[in-house]
Protein backbone atom coordinates (compact mmCIF):
# COMPACT_ATOMS: atom_id res chain seq x y z
CA UNK A 1 0.00 0.00 0.00
CA UNK A 2 1.44 3.41 -1.15
CA UNK A 3 0.52 5.20 1.82
CA UNK A 4 4.39 5.84 2.90
CA UNK A 5 4.07 3.58 5.73
CA UNK A 6 5.95 0.48 6.32
CA UNK A 7 8.56 1.42 3.73
CA UNK A 8 10.51 -1.14 5.75
CA UNK A 9 9.32 -4.14 7.80
CA UNK A 10 7.89 -2.57 10.64
CA UNK A 11 9.07 -3.63 14.04
CA UNK A 12 7.62 -3.48 17.98
CA UNK A 13 5.49 -5.40 19.93
CA UNK A 14 2.21 -7.49 19.90
CA UNK A 15 0.17 -9.08 22.68
CA UNK A 16 -1.41 -12.64 21.29
CA UNK A 17 0.89 -15.48 20.77
CA UNK A 18 2.06 -14.63 24.87
CA UNK A 19 -0.87 -13.14 26.54
CA UNK A 20 -3.66 -14.61 24.79
CA UNK A 21 -7.44 -13.34 25.36
CA UNK A 22 -6.29 -13.28 29.36
CA UNK A 23 -8.92 -11.16 30.32
CA UNK A 24 -8.88 -11.85 33.86
CA UNK A 25 -7.28 -8.92 35.52
CA UNK A 26 -8.10 -10.19 39.12
CA UNK A 27 -6.09 -13.14 39.66
CA UNK A 28 -3.53 -12.26 36.96
CA UNK A 29 -2.97 -8.21 36.92
CA UNK A 30 0.14 -8.25 35.36
CA UNK A 31 -0.31 -10.89 32.23
CA UNK A 32 -4.34 -9.76 31.68
CA UNK A 33 -4.94 -7.81 28.27
CA UNK A 34 -4.99 -4.44 29.86
CA UNK A 35 -3.28 -0.45 29.57
CA UNK A 36 -0.90 -1.90 32.49
CA UNK A 37 0.34 -4.54 30.12
CA UNK A 38 0.87 -2.05 26.92
CA UNK A 39 1.83 0.56 29.53
CA UNK A 40 4.53 -1.59 30.75
CA UNK A 41 5.47 -2.82 27.37
CA UNK A 42 6.27 0.41 26.19
CA UNK A 43 8.20 2.23 28.92
CA UNK A 44 11.06 -1.57 28.67
CA UNK A 45 10.67 -1.00 24.95
CA UNK A 46 11.98 2.03 25.87
CA UNK A 47 14.21 1.32 28.93
CA UNK A 48 15.97 -1.94 28.15
CA UNK A 49 16.64 -0.30 24.62
CA UNK A 50 14.36 -2.23 22.21
CA UNK A 51 13.11 1.50 20.68
CA UNK A 52 16.85 2.07 19.95
CA UNK A 53 17.55 -0.49 17.61
CA UNK A 54 13.84 -0.31 15.59
CA UNK A 55 11.07 -1.63 17.65
CA UNK A 56 8.94 1.06 17.38
CA UNK A 57 5.00 -0.43 17.50
CA UNK A 58 3.00 -1.45 20.75
CA UNK A 59 0.40 -3.30 19.88
CA UNK A 60 -2.67 -4.59 21.43
CA UNK A 61 -4.39 -7.57 20.05
CA UNK A 62 -7.88 -9.45 20.43
CA UNK A 63 -9.85 -8.77 23.26
CA UNK A 64 -9.21 -5.29 24.49
CA UNK A 65 -13.26 -3.88 23.62
CA UNK A 66 -16.53 -4.26 25.82
CA UNK A 67 -19.02 -7.37 24.21
CA UNK A 68 -21.19 -4.73 22.99
CA UNK A 69 -20.63 -1.46 21.30
CA UNK A 70 -21.85 1.77 22.87
CA UNK A 71 -25.08 3.78 21.99
CA UNK A 72 -23.89 5.63 19.59
CA UNK A 73 -22.50 2.18 17.99
CA UNK A 74 -18.78 2.85 18.70
CA UNK A 75 -16.57 0.15 19.71
CA UNK A 76 -15.59 0.51 23.55
CA UNK A 77 -12.37 -0.63 25.27
CA UNK A 78 -13.45 -2.85 28.45
CA UNK A 79 -14.15 0.08 31.23
CA UNK A 80 -12.30 -1.96 33.82
CA UNK A 81 -9.39 -3.45 31.67
CA UNK A 82 -8.82 0.12 30.12
CA UNK A 83 -10.04 2.53 32.83
CA UNK A 84 -8.43 5.55 30.58
CA UNK A 85 -9.61 4.65 27.29
CA UNK A 86 -7.49 3.91 24.28
CA UNK A 87 -6.35 7.52 23.71
CA UNK A 88 -4.95 7.92 26.65
CA UNK A 89 -2.64 5.22 25.91
CA UNK A 90 -2.03 6.40 22.49
CA UNK A 91 -0.78 9.83 24.16
CA UNK A 92 1.26 8.53 26.48
CA UNK A 93 3.04 5.66 23.98
CA UNK A 94 3.27 8.94 21.67
CA UNK A 95 5.20 10.61 24.32
CA UNK A 96 7.53 8.23 24.23
CA UNK A 97 8.43 8.24 21.05
CA UNK A 98 6.48 4.79 20.25
CA UNK A 99 3.40 4.02 18.37
CA UNK A 100 0.36 2.31 19.00
CA UNK A 101 -1.45 -0.54 16.77
CA UNK A 102 -4.87 -1.71 17.29
CA UNK A 103 -6.90 -5.08 16.28
CA UNK A 104 -10.11 -5.39 14.85
CA UNK A 105 -11.83 -8.13 12.67
CA UNK A 106 -13.64 -7.40 9.07
CA UNK A 107 -15.97 -9.91 10.00
CA UNK A 108 -19.39 -9.52 12.66
CA UNK A 109 -17.15 -10.90 15.10
CA UNK A 110 -13.20 -10.84 16.08
CA UNK A 111 -12.19 -14.80 16.31
CA UNK A 112 -11.80 -14.17 20.57
CA UNK A 113 -16.00 -13.37 19.88
CA UNK A 114 -15.37 -9.60 20.75
CA UNK A 115 -17.56 -7.10 18.19
CA UNK A 116 -16.77 -7.26 14.30
CA UNK A 117 -16.23 -4.43 12.01
CA UNK A 118 -18.80 -5.65 9.41
CA UNK A 119 -21.51 -2.83 9.00
CA UNK A 120 -19.03 -0.82 10.85
CA UNK A 121 -16.32 0.37 8.69
CA UNK A 122 -16.17 4.11 8.35
CA UNK A 123 -17.21 4.44 12.19
CA UNK A 124 -14.88 1.89 13.51
CA UNK A 125 -11.84 3.43 10.86
CA UNK A 126 -12.99 7.09 12.42
CA UNK A 127 -12.87 5.96 15.78
CA UNK A 128 -9.45 4.66 15.59
CA UNK A 129 -8.72 7.98 14.36
CA UNK A 130 -9.80 9.88 16.69
CA UNK A 131 -8.03 7.68 19.65
CA UNK A 132 -4.45 8.35 17.62
CA UNK A 133 -4.22 4.84 16.52
CA UNK A 134 -1.61 4.28 13.63
CA UNK A 135 -1.47 0.43 12.57
CA UNK A 136 -4.50 -1.12 12.57
CA UNK A 137 -4.66 -5.55 12.01
CA UNK A 138 -8.00 -6.57 10.52
CA UNK A 139 -8.30 -10.41 11.09
CA UNK A 140 -10.97 -12.31 9.67
CA UNK A 141 -13.35 -14.48 11.63
CA UNK A 142 -16.72 -14.38 11.63
CA UNK A 143 -17.07 -13.67 7.44
CA UNK A 144 -17.05 -15.48 4.05
CA UNK A 145 -14.23 -14.76 2.49
CA UNK A 146 -15.93 -13.93 -0.53
CA UNK A 147 -16.68 -10.40 0.90
CA UNK A 148 -13.07 -10.08 1.98
CA UNK A 149 -12.84 -8.98 -1.57
CA UNK A 150 -14.46 -5.84 -1.86
CA UNK A 151 -14.25 -5.54 2.59
CA UNK A 152 -10.29 -5.19 2.89
CA UNK A 153 -10.19 -2.40 0.09
CA UNK A 154 -13.26 -0.82 1.97
CA UNK A 155 -11.31 -0.33 5.16
CA UNK A 156 -8.62 1.23 3.49
CA UNK A 157 -10.64 3.56 1.86
CA UNK A 158 -12.02 4.68 5.21
CA UNK A 159 -8.73 4.27 7.09
CA UNK A 160 -7.47 6.69 4.21
CA UNK A 161 -10.34 8.90 4.36
CA UNK A 162 -9.49 9.56 8.17
CA UNK A 163 -6.43 11.31 7.15
CA UNK A 164 -4.42 9.92 9.95
CA UNK A 165 -1.48 8.03 8.34
CA UNK A 166 -2.33 3.95 10.03
CA UNK A 167 -0.54 1.09 8.73
CA UNK A 168 -2.98 -1.42 8.01
CA UNK A 169 -2.15 -5.20 8.31
CA UNK A 170 -4.73 -7.57 6.60
CA UNK A 171 -5.15 -10.85 7.50
CA UNK A 172 -7.26 -11.61 4.05
CA UNK A 173 -4.70 -13.97 2.16
CA UNK A 174 -4.73 -16.02 5.65
CA UNK A 175 -7.95 -16.80 5.26
CA UNK A 176 -8.48 -17.61 1.81
CA UNK A 177 -5.17 -19.28 1.09
CA UNK A 178 -6.48 -22.47 2.02
CA UNK A 179 -9.32 -22.95 -0.66
CA UNK A 180 -7.50 -20.97 -3.45
CA UNK A 181 -4.24 -18.79 -4.36
CA UNK A 182 -4.74 -15.11 -3.21
CA UNK A 183 -3.88 -12.19 -6.07
CA UNK A 184 -1.14 -10.71 -3.72
CA UNK A 185 -0.60 -7.62 -6.60
CA UNK A 186 -4.46 -6.99 -5.87
CA UNK A 187 -3.67 -7.15 -1.71
CA UNK A 188 -0.56 -5.12 -1.52
CA UNK A 189 -2.43 -2.49 -3.25
CA UNK A 190 -4.76 -1.90 -0.48
CA UNK A 191 -2.32 -3.41 2.52
CA UNK A 192 0.58 -2.76 3.86
CA UNK A 193 1.30 -6.29 5.81
CA UNK A 194 -0.80 -9.12 5.46
CA UNK A 195 -0.62 -12.68 6.99
CA UNK A 196 -0.24 -15.10 4.71
CA UNK A 197 -0.54 -18.37 6.97
CA UNK A 198 -1.30 -20.13 10.30
CA UNK A 199 -0.79 -18.40 13.46
CA UNK A 200 2.87 -19.18 15.23
CA UNK A 201 2.43 -20.90 18.28
CA UNK A 202 5.29 -21.05 21.18
CA UNK A 203 7.03 -24.57 19.13
CA UNK A 204 10.01 -25.29 17.13
CA UNK A 205 7.46 -27.40 15.05
CA UNK A 206 4.89 -24.11 14.35
CA UNK A 207 8.39 -22.05 13.60
CA UNK A 208 9.73 -24.35 11.13
CA UNK A 209 6.16 -25.55 9.61
CA UNK A 210 5.97 -21.57 8.86
CA UNK A 211 9.35 -21.40 7.08
CA UNK A 212 8.65 -24.89 5.09
CA UNK A 213 5.12 -22.98 4.31
CA UNK A 214 6.82 -19.95 2.90
CA UNK A 215 9.44 -21.76 1.46
CA UNK A 216 7.40 -23.04 -1.04
CA UNK A 217 6.13 -19.54 -1.78
CA UNK A 218 2.32 -20.93 -3.11
CA UNK A 219 0.84 -18.23 -5.42
CA UNK A 220 4.20 -16.04 -6.04
CA UNK A 221 3.76 -14.01 -3.11
CA UNK A 222 7.48 -13.39 -2.31
CA UNK A 223 8.03 -11.39 -5.46
CA UNK A 224 5.18 -9.04 -4.06
CA UNK A 225 7.12 -7.78 -1.22
CA UNK A 226 8.51 -4.01 -1.28
CA UNK A 227 9.00 -0.73 0.27
CA UNK A 228 5.29 -0.54 1.88
CA UNK A 229 4.15 -3.94 0.91
CA UNK A 230 5.12 -7.06 3.36
CA UNK A 231 4.50 -10.25 3.94
CA UNK A 232 3.97 -11.45 7.24
CA UNK A 233 4.94 -15.11 9.04
CA UNK A 234 3.58 -13.66 11.67
CA UNK A 235 5.36 -13.22 15.29
CA UNK A 236 8.88 -13.42 16.83
CA UNK A 237 8.53 -15.86 19.62
CA UNK A 238 12.40 -15.17 20.98
CA UNK A 239 12.57 -14.89 24.31
CA UNK A 240 9.25 -17.34 25.24
CA UNK A 241 9.01 -20.94 26.53
CA UNK A 242 10.08 -23.44 23.44
CA UNK A 243 13.04 -22.47 21.21
CA UNK A 244 16.80 -23.71 22.26
CA UNK A 245 19.27 -20.93 21.32
CA UNK A 246 19.68 -22.07 18.30
CA UNK A 247 16.17 -22.14 17.17
CA UNK A 248 15.98 -18.55 18.52
CA UNK A 249 18.85 -17.93 15.85
CA UNK A 250 17.19 -19.68 13.41
CA UNK A 251 13.63 -17.67 13.66
CA UNK A 252 15.69 -14.37 13.36
CA UNK A 253 17.68 -15.14 10.50
CA UNK A 254 15.12 -16.33 8.84
CA UNK A 255 12.39 -13.37 9.69
CA UNK A 256 15.43 -11.10 8.62
CA UNK A 257 15.97 -12.60 5.40
CA UNK A 258 12.53 -13.09 4.30
CA UNK A 259 12.02 -9.50 5.01
CA UNK A 260 9.39 -9.85 7.42
CA UNK A 261 7.81 -7.88 10.28
CA UNK A 262 8.96 -7.98 13.13
CA UNK A 263 6.90 -8.29 15.75
CA UNK A 264 8.08 -9.72 19.35
CA UNK A 265 5.46 -11.03 21.47
CA UNK A 266 7.10 -11.96 24.90
CA UNK A 267 7.31 -10.49 28.25
CA UNK A 268 9.85 -7.96 28.00
CA UNK A 269 10.05 -8.07 32.29
CA UNK A 270 11.82 -11.64 32.50
CA UNK A 271 13.12 -12.23 29.18
CA UNK A 272 16.64 -13.32 29.65
CA UNK A 273 19.96 -11.99 28.36
CA UNK A 274 20.65 -14.36 25.28
CA UNK A 275 17.30 -13.86 23.53
CA UNK A 276 17.66 -10.15 24.20
CA UNK A 277 20.95 -9.81 22.62
CA UNK A 278 19.09 -11.55 19.66
CA UNK A 279 16.27 -9.87 19.58
CA UNK A 280 18.45 -6.39 19.48
CA UNK A 281 21.40 -7.56 17.35
CA UNK A 282 22.02 -4.77 14.67
CA UNK A 283 23.21 -6.31 12.24
CA UNK A 284 20.63 -8.89 11.99
CA UNK A 285 17.89 -5.73 11.95
CA UNK A 286 19.88 -4.10 9.41
CA UNK A 287 19.48 -7.22 6.79
CA UNK A 288 15.81 -6.82 8.00
CA UNK A 289 15.54 -3.68 7.37
CA UNK A 290 17.43 -3.36 4.21
CA UNK A 291 16.09 -0.25 2.16
CA UNK A 292 15.62 -2.56 -1.32
CA UNK A 293 13.12 -4.15 0.77
CA UNK A 294 13.87 -7.25 -1.49
CA UNK A 295 11.86 -10.40 0.18
CA UNK A 296 14.66 -13.79 0.23
CA UNK A 297 14.01 -16.95 -0.91
CA UNK A 298 14.57 -20.84 -0.57
CA UNK A 299 17.21 -21.41 -3.11
CA UNK A 300 18.54 -24.74 -2.71
CA UNK A 301 18.65 -27.77 -0.60
CA UNK A 302 21.58 -29.66 0.41
CA UNK A 303 21.03 -32.89 1.10
CA UNK A 304 17.66 -33.65 3.34
CA UNK A 305 17.86 -31.03 5.76
CA UNK A 306 19.70 -27.89 4.72
CA UNK A 307 17.92 -25.35 3.16
CA UNK A 308 19.91 -22.21 1.08
CA UNK A 309 18.28 -18.98 1.61
CA UNK A 310 19.37 -16.13 -0.21
CA UNK A 311 18.49 -11.92 -0.07
CA UNK A 312 19.96 -9.62 -2.21
CA UNK A 313 20.81 -6.80 0.17
CA UNK A 314 22.09 -2.76 -0.75
CA UNK A 315 24.31 -2.19 -2.22
CA UNK A 316 21.90 -3.52 -5.31
CA UNK A 317 23.49 -6.45 -7.42
CA UNK A 318 26.40 -6.30 -5.08
CA UNK A 319 25.48 -8.31 -1.81
CA UNK A 320 23.96 -10.82 -0.61
CA UNK A 321 22.63 -12.33 2.74
CA UNK A 322 22.11 -16.01 3.21
CA UNK A 323 21.32 -18.94 5.23
CA UNK A 324 22.11 -22.30 5.66
CA UNK A 325 18.76 -23.88 7.49
CA UNK A 326 19.40 -27.19 9.00
CA UNK A 327 16.01 -28.82 9.69
CA UNK A 328 17.49 -31.86 11.13
CA UNK A 329 17.59 -32.71 14.17
CA UNK A 330 20.33 -35.95 14.83
CA UNK A 331 23.79 -35.69 15.96
CA UNK A 332 25.70 -32.70 15.98
CA UNK A 333 26.67 -30.30 13.41
CA UNK A 334 26.40 -30.37 10.11
CA UNK A 335 29.05 -29.56 7.49
CA UNK A 336 28.25 -27.36 4.45
CA UNK A 337 30.79 -26.55 1.42
CA UNK A 338 28.76 -24.52 -0.77
CA UNK A 339 30.41 -22.38 -3.77
CA UNK A 340 30.09 -18.94 -3.54
CA UNK A 341 28.61 -18.75 -6.90
CA UNK A 342 25.71 -20.57 -6.46
CA UNK A 343 24.43 -18.12 -3.77
CA UNK A 344 24.27 -15.60 -6.28
CA UNK A 345 27.83 -13.97 -5.12
CA UNK A 346 28.65 -14.45 -9.44
CA UNK A 347 31.39 -10.97 -8.97
CA UNK A 348 35.07 -11.75 -10.50
CA UNK A 349 36.12 -9.62 -8.15
CA UNK A 350 34.83 -11.61 -5.17
CA UNK A 351 33.48 -11.51 -2.02
CA UNK A 352 33.77 -10.72 1.78
CA UNK A 353 32.07 -13.22 3.65
CA UNK A 354 31.10 -12.22 7.38
CA UNK A 355 28.98 -14.35 9.92
CA UNK A 356 26.11 -11.82 10.92
CA UNK A 357 25.57 -13.08 14.77
CA UNK A 358 28.64 -12.46 15.82
CA UNK A 359 30.38 -10.34 12.74
CA UNK A 360 33.17 -12.71 12.62
CA UNK A 361 35.16 -12.25 9.63
CA UNK A 362 34.92 -15.58 7.59
CA UNK A 363 37.47 -14.84 4.66
CA UNK A 364 37.69 -13.36 1.14
CA UNK A 365 36.12 -15.80 -1.46
CA UNK A 366 36.26 -15.77 -5.42
CA UNK A 367 32.94 -16.54 -7.32
CA UNK A 368 34.36 -20.02 -7.94
CA UNK A 369 35.42 -20.93 -4.50
CA UNK A 370 33.35 -22.67 -1.85
CA UNK A 371 32.64 -21.64 1.59
CA UNK A 372 32.74 -24.33 4.55
CA UNK A 373 31.07 -23.30 7.32
CA UNK A 374 29.01 -25.94 9.71
CA UNK A 375 25.54 -25.41 10.70
CA UNK A 376 23.97 -26.89 14.28
CA UNK A 377 20.42 -29.11 14.56
CA UNK A 378 17.74 -27.21 14.14
CA UNK A 379 19.85 -23.91 13.72
CA UNK A 380 21.52 -21.90 10.99
CA UNK A 381 24.52 -20.21 9.79
CA UNK A 382 23.76 -16.65 8.85
CA UNK A 383 26.42 -14.84 6.50
CA UNK A 384 26.70 -11.97 4.12
CA UNK A 385 28.89 -11.90 1.09
CA UNK A 386 30.20 -8.50 0.11
CA UNK A 387 31.33 -7.56 -3.21
CA UNK A 388 34.78 -6.28 -3.15
CA UNK A 389 34.79 -3.82 -6.43
C1 LIG B 1 -6.49 -14.94 14.80
C2 LIG B 1 -5.20 -14.23 14.39
C3 LIG B 1 -4.26 -14.16 15.57
C4 LIG B 1 -4.94 -13.42 16.71
C5 LIG B 1 -6.27 -14.08 17.07
C6 LIG B 1 -7.06 -13.27 18.06
O1 LIG B 1 -6.27 -16.28 15.10
O2 LIG B 1 -4.58 -14.88 13.31
O3 LIG B 1 -3.05 -13.52 15.22
O4 LIG B 1 -5.13 -12.07 16.36
O5 LIG B 1 -7.07 -14.29 15.92
O6 LIG B 1 -8.26 -13.86 18.40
Amino acid sequence: LDNGLARTPPMGWLSWERYRCNIDCIKDPDNCISEKLYLDMADLLVKEGYKDVGYEYVNIDDCWASKERGPDGSLVPDPDRFPHGIKYLADIIHSKGLKLGIYGDFGTKTCGGYPGSKFYLQLDAQTFADWGVDMLKLDGCYTNTEDMAYGYPAMEFFLNKTGRPILYSCSWPAYISGTTDPDYAQIAKYCNIWRNYADIQDSWDSVKNIIEWFSQDKGGFTKIAGPGNFNDPDMLIVGDYSLSYDQQKAQMAIWSIMASPLFMSNNLRTISDNPKALLQNKAVIAINQDPLGIQGSKIDQIGKYIDVWTRPISPKGKSIAFVFLNLGTAGGPYEVTYKLSKLGAISPAGYNVTEVFNGNFIGMFKSQDYLNVTVDPSGVFFGVATFLG
